[in-house]
């Protein structure tokens, strides 16, 4: 069993294919950790994101089981992320990961924002999550505020904003909802909801 969960920044998505995984005790892979990594290789060597083919090669140089999960998280790291992940070349070179990681025996679970539509149009089970943008960038701005990061909310606010655009409005893989997704609003679930509701969404596509 194939589970493919996408939604915008913030939306939940991380939290519930986590949640998703240790329920079905499937493998969950976080792709947007995949372009985080890559973005921050960027900013590290100092490649100009406008160059397709160094963004490339910095994608393919990574190493997957150093990935340091506190720097991939800043804002930073977020908004250089998808502008990388704008570049198809970049999309091309994490490709095959993702798709080795989805063919697994015995099923796996990834979120991100093209698993439904490009990477895995083959998954038993596909989940759109959303939430308003203004919930969206709350959560996310609770998140940085916690980790000491002294952003305001209007400019957490602002940047899911620019993110949302991008991430909809590129040529390649754009983030948008699998024809046979199933959406689920996460605007006014607390987490809980969110999780039981997933659950309940995979159930019924089993089932079906
Ligand atoms: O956690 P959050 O939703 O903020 O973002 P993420 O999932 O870590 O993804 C960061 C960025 O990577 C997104 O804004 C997308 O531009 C890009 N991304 C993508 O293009 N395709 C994916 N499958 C996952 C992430
Ligand atoms: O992966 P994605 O960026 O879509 O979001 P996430 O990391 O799962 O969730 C972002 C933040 O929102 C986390 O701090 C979650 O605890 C919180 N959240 C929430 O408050 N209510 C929900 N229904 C889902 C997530």
């Amino acid at each position: 069993m194939i589970i493919a969960v996408d939604g915008p920044l913030a939306s939940g998505k991380g939290t519930i294919a986590k949640a998703l995984a240790r329920h079905f005790g499937l493998p969950h892979l976080d792709t947007g950790s995949l372009y985080r990594a890559t973005a921050v290789a960027v900013i590290d060597a100092a490649i100009d994101p406008a160059d397709e083919a160094a963004a490339a090669a910095a994608a393919r140089a990574l190493d997957v089981t150093a990935i340091d999960e506190t720097r991939i998280r800043t804002a930073d790291a977020g908004a250089m992320a998808s502008r990388v992940a704008a570049l198809p070349a970049v999309r091309a070179a994490l490709y095959e990961l993702q798709r080795d990681f989805a063919e697994q025996a015995g099923g796996a679970i990834l979120d991100g924002r093209d698993i439904g539509t490009v990477i895995c149009p083959d998954a038993g089970v596909k989940l759109y999550v959303t939430a308003n943008a203004e919930t969206r960038a709350d959560r996310r701005w609770r998140e940085l505020t916690a980790k000491g990061d002294p952003i305001s909310y209007e400019t957490v606010l602002a940047q899911t904003r620019e993110r949302d655009a991008r991430d909809t409005e590129r040529a390649d893989a754009p983030m948008r909802p699998a024809d046979d997704a199933t959406l689920l609003d996460t605007s006014s679930l607390s987490i809980d909801a969110a999780i039981a509701a997933a659950i309940q969404i995979v159930e019924n596509a089993r089932k079906a």
